[in-house]
């Protein structure tokens, strides 16, 4: 089994053992088509990360900071770029909250996915590239990946995240939770170092382009987006999609009923149960939202923002059906941005008022017909829908639309 398989010039080794083994070697960007492998040592295995970056450019976000500080949102408010909530400590926070009683998003989807993660895998063709955006903690898709293996189909599942030693972390414990050495056979795991915009270029090369490819979203993460940025986001991946589909008969783009996208989108509307869920009494989110901060410092490379000096205030939106969660000094904070690092001496500063809300993170709940208006204008149709006991979580299979239309509406 394991001979068949290319393996990584320089694969990334772990130490199995709990606390050990910081990566040895950073492996190429050309790897593709490793997976987490056993290797011959007991109790170490190989993982396979894929830097898939667009050189650091996607990772500044130093000049997202300080603009969002010196302007308004068009609800009033500054705000501050919500990737900053997404590295190694705050990733550690989010999975922390997945496991607050809380948190009903999660467990909700967890049963949505043991009930019906055989009939999805069924729909999976063999030898699909699984590409999941944001996978975080990989406690849900293990569900899905252990139904495809059971139907004894070939698959490589991509997670793509932003941070890779979460990555290396998440992937290792995936592997360890499912049997070690007795891991897939036909599953094979591994990790993209990214953004969304890395892998939709990614998700269009060639040598993936030909092959059946499901693009999966879970956790409501779609749900950072407002919905006409969700449209749009949706939209230009069922484009890339729909327009590098090399895996059919004929030349023409009608084919491409091997390309599907997997969502899972929360619509609660309920505004208690949505506060509690992001504002939980142990204090993990409020913990989660102020490493923000130590994030902004650590991007601009000196502390701008005093922990300390700041709170976190969620608030339920019922109007834009939104849990917005702010950012506010509990005292004048004066946020200082020094120029490049010759000119030190040159800077500019904003005062943000004591009690002032600076937004930080957004999530925009979509029930059925928000939903349904979703996939419309993302040029998607829903294949199957899988929904919650009570109706408000939607786990929903979509296949493109390749009518006339839609492939002219894609090419504006
Ligand atoms: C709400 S969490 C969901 C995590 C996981 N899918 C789940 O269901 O628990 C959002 C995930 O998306 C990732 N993420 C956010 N923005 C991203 C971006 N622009 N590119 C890649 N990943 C991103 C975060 O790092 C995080 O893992």
């Amino acid at each position: 089994m394991l001979a068949e398989l290319s393996v990584a010039p320089n694969p990334l080794i772990l130490d199995a053992s709990p606390g050990g083994g910081r990566p040895e070697k950073v492996p190429s960007e050309t790897q593709v088509n490793v997976f987490v492998q056993p290797s011959t040592d007991e109790g170490r295995y190989e993982i396979d990360v894929i830097d898939i970056r667009d050189g650091q450019q996607s990772f500044n976000l130093a000049p997202a900071i300080r603009s969002g500080l010196q302007h308004r949102n068009e609800h009033g408010h500054r705000t501050l770029p919500s990737l900053l909530l997404w590295d190694e400590r705050g990733l550690k926070l989010f999975e922390e909250i997945t496991y607050t009683p809380e948190y009903y998003l999660t467990n909700t989807e967890i049963a949505l996915l043991e009930a019906h993660s055989r009939e999805i895998a069924r729909q999976i063709e063999p030898g699909t590239i699984l590409l999941e955006l944001g996978s975080g903690n990989l406690r849900k898709i293990r569900i899905l990946l252990q139904a495809v293996e059971a139907l004894g189909k070939r698959l490589d599942y991509y997670a793509l995240d932003l941070d890779r030693r979460e990555l290396e972390r998440t992937l290792g414990q995936l592997r360890a939770d499912v049997g070690g050495r007795g891991f897939f056979r036909h599953v094979r795991c591994h990790g993209l170092h990214g953004t969304y915009d890395d892998g939709q270029v990614w998700i269009a090369r060639p040598e993936n382009a030909r092959r059946p490819r499901c693009v999966l979203s879970l956790g409501s993460t779609l749900g950072s987006f407002a919905p006409a940025e969700a449209a749009a986001f949706l939209k230009t991946w069922a484009g890339t999609l729909l327009h590098t589909n090399t895996n059919k008969a004929s030349s023409a783009p009608s084919s491409s009923s091997s390309s599907q996208i997997l969502l899972g989108l929360d619509g609660c509307t309920d505004a208690g149960r949505v506060f509690a869920a992001y504002n939980d009494r142990a204090g993990t989110n409020r913990a989660f939202i102020l490493n923000a901060l130590d994030g902004a410092n650590a991007y601009l490379g000196y502390e701008a923002f005093r922990a300390r000096d700041w709170t976190v205030r969620g608030e339920w939106d019922a109007r834009a059906k939104r849990h917005v969660q702010y950012l506010v000094p509990l005292r004048d904070a004066q946020v200082t941005f020094l120029h490049a690092r010759q000119h030190r001496h040159q800077h500019q500063s904003v005062t943000v008022k004591a009690g002032e809300k600076v937004e930080l993170a957004s999530s925009y709940k979509f029930d059925d017909a928000d939903r349904a208006r979703l996939w419309a204008e993302s040029g998607l149709r829903v294949a199957r829908q899988f929904s919650s006991k009570d109706g408000s979580y939607g786990l929903s299979s979509l296949s493109l639309i390749t009518t006339a239309t839609n492939i002219s509406h894609f090419l504006d």
